[in-house]
């Protein structure tokens, strides 16, 4: 490999490197964020899923009732009741957009 060859592929490397420690991987996100209501499996059986009573992102009717706006809308702002009690609060402030998208595209994954 000619030296600048080398050198071209290592900044390539880098400015990789960068861009990802930038936004963590959706998966990342999830087990950080989301897994203690929604399950690392996204079936939501977790002790405060069950309790909060969370959907099952493996059921393909679940998905279907499910639009991309409205995940990325939840996600972003956050869920109350219909008593204005908090159920789910809104990411905006940890996560970016780009985050957010990633994470529904997840979601759309746990589907069996
Ligand atoms: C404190 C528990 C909790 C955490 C943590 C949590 N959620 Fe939720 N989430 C809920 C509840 C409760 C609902 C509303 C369920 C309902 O009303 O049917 C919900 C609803 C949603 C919805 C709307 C679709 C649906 O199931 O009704 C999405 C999308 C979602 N959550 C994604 C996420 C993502 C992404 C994260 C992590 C960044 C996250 N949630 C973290 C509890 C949580």
């Amino acid at each position: 490999m000619k030296p600048t060859t080398k050198l071209l592929l290592s900044a390539l490397a880098f400015a990789t490197g960068a861009a990802l420690s930038a936004a963590a991987p959706a998966a990342e996100n999830w087990e950080n964020h989301c897994a203690k209501c929604h399950g690392a499996d996204g079936k939501g059986q977790t002790k405060v899923g069950k309790k909060l009573q969370v959907k099952d992102y493996t059921d393909a009717r679940v998905q279907a009732e499910m639009k991309d706006a409205d995940l990325i809308k939840v996600t972003t702002d956050g869920v109350v009741d219909k008593a204005g009690k908090e159920k789910m609060k809104a990411y905006k402030d940890e996560l970016s957009a780009d985050e957010v998208k990633a994470l529904v595209a997840h979601i759309r994954k746990f589907q069996a």
